[in-house]
């Protein structure tokens, strides 16, 4: 715990948003493995780049080569990886750029906090419920992850070993089972639009 340190204020919110002509918001994608997240966020960062909107995506698999390289799939390590990712998505959605978060960030309390974090700062928190039945986001396995986790060779694997906590009111609840990637982008894009958080 660091003491001695002091807040400095920076540009509010507005202030950016003005300065930048656009706003912020965090996209945060909760699904399995394999339901289809960082396919979805890729797209969805393609098209919002194409149109002229700040996009960048945080991906679970990623981060865990860097930032968050000192955790594994325990609960409290899954929950500090979802902590530092609020934060950093928070400064992108301050920043005026849309952050597209894909983890599958199981516990519906860490979501819970990432969205008050966002919020208490007047930051917009979009969750989009990445849905897929296990048994089809187990035939797709494109990482053979699944198989592996079966097998009791990797322990604490989501929906096998470990819990997924499911969204009960998310903003949006795309199904990746029956709809395209495209589709699925433009439900989120077609959202954004609508609540006027990007142009
Ligand atoms: S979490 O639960 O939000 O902290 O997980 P996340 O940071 O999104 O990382 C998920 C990716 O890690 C791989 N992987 C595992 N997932 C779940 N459980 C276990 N035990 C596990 N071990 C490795 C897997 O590739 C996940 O990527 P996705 O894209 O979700 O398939």
């Amino acid at each position: 715990m660091a003491t001695n340190i002091t807040w400095h204020e920076n540009l509010t919110h507005d202030e950016r948003k003005e300065l930048t002509k656009q706003g912020g918001v965090t996209v945060w994608l909760t699904g399995l493995s394999a339901s289809g997240k960082s396919t979805i966020g890729c797209a969805l960062e393609q098209s919002l780049l194409q149109r002229g909107n700040n996009a960048y995506r945080l991906d679970g698999d990623n981060i865990r080569f860097g930032l968050n390289k000192d955790l594994g799939f325990s609960e409290d390590d899954r929950n500090e990886n979802i902590r530092r990712i609020s934060e950093v998505s928070k400064l992108f959605a301050d920043s005026c750029s849309v952050a597209i978060t894909s983890f599958i960030s199981p516990y519906r309390e860490e979501r819970r906090k990432a969205r008050e974090l966002h919020n208490k700062d007047g930051l917009p928190f979009v969750e989009v419920y990445v849905d897929v039945p296990i048994e089809i986001a187990e035939q797709r396995d494109p990482k053979g992850l699944y198989k592996k986790a079966r097998e009791g060779i990797i322990k604490e694997f989501t929906g096998i070993s470990a819990p997924y906590e499911a969204p009960e009111n998310p903003e949006l609840h795309v199904h990746t089972d029956k709809q395209t990637v495209e589709e699925s982008a433009k439900i989120i894009i077609d959202y954004l639009l609508e609540k006027k958080l990007i142009k």
